[in-house]
């Protein structure tokens, strides 16, 4: 889909995935707790999916927690399970007004109870909408996803229901969290840092990479912008030649 943005037709891209990092630097250069920059990077979360959705974008994926981020000290941990939590229980008014829907990939078996219902709750209510497709990765790891995929595909394999021979990429693709998304054509990682952090490791096989300085609370449309228009100087091949 093509939509004008500053006066200039461009391209905009279907998925958008984002690795929301630096918020801890970001509370640190304030001398402010980790959590508040947890804090002020969750309010952007809510502007930057009105944001997407009026740019065009169908799909936005964010990195909320991760299999790894469990290392992190009890009072961080439980900071950030507490706007999760929070923010499951407002968002379902929230996306009922901007006809968003929600989902959440990861490993739910270690979050909460109170989580596991608000998730649930906020799937069910928003599966008919229409709008942003939005998705948060909650205990989400790449190779995490691909091990739970592995063991349902392979006691499959036991049952039967399906053989060797039907193992393609398409097979294991809907065996995954994402199974019913298209890939991600732009991955956006705040904070300077240049690396994947197992996040959709399956997906992003094909997706252009945009990185910038920019703390996560300090990321604005201007900064959604930049990541389109460069989206759009990229020369997508897909292993072939143009
Ligand atoms: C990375 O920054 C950020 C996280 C691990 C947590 C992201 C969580 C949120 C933005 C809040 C909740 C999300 C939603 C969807 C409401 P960092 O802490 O690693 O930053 P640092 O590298 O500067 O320390």
């Amino acid at each position: 889909m093509k939509n004008e943005i500053d006066g200039e037709l461009l391209n905009i891209p279907e998925h958008v995935a984002i690795i929301m990092d630096g918020n801890g630097r970001w509370a640190k250069k304030r001398f402010l707790p980790r959590n508040m920059g947890h804090k002020a990077g969750a309010k952007v979360v809510e502007q930057i999916c009105e944001d997407a959705h009026n740019l065009g974008i169908k799909y936005l994926t964010v990195y909320a927690f991760s299999t790894e981020n469990w290392k992190r000290s009890v009072e961080e941990v439980t900071g950030i399970m507490n706007l999760l939590r929070n923010y499951l229980k407002d968002c379902i008014e929230r996306a009922s007004k901007n006809n968003m829907r929600v989902r959440i990939i990861g490993d739910k078996t270690a979050l909460d109870e109170d989580i596991v219902v608000s998730i649930d709750e906020l799937e069910k209510k928003t599966a008919g909408y229409n709008g942003l497709n939005f998705t948060i990765a909650l205990n989400y790891g790449g190779r995490d996803e691909i091990r739970r995929a592995v063991t349902k595909l392979v006691s499959d394999g036991c049952k039967g229901v399906i053989s060797p021979d039907d193992i393609d990429e398409r097979l294991i693709g809907s065996y995954l969290d994402t199974w019913d998304m298209p890939d991600p054509d732009l991955l956006i990682r705040t904070s300077g840092e240049l690396r994947l952090s197992n996040y959709l490791i399956w997906q992003l096989a094909y997706t252009e990479f945009y990185f910038t300085d920019t703390l996560w609370p300090d990321f604005d449309i201007e900064e959604l912008k930049n990541a389109v228009r460069y989206y759009n100087g990229r020369d997508r091949r897909y292993g072939g030649v143009k």
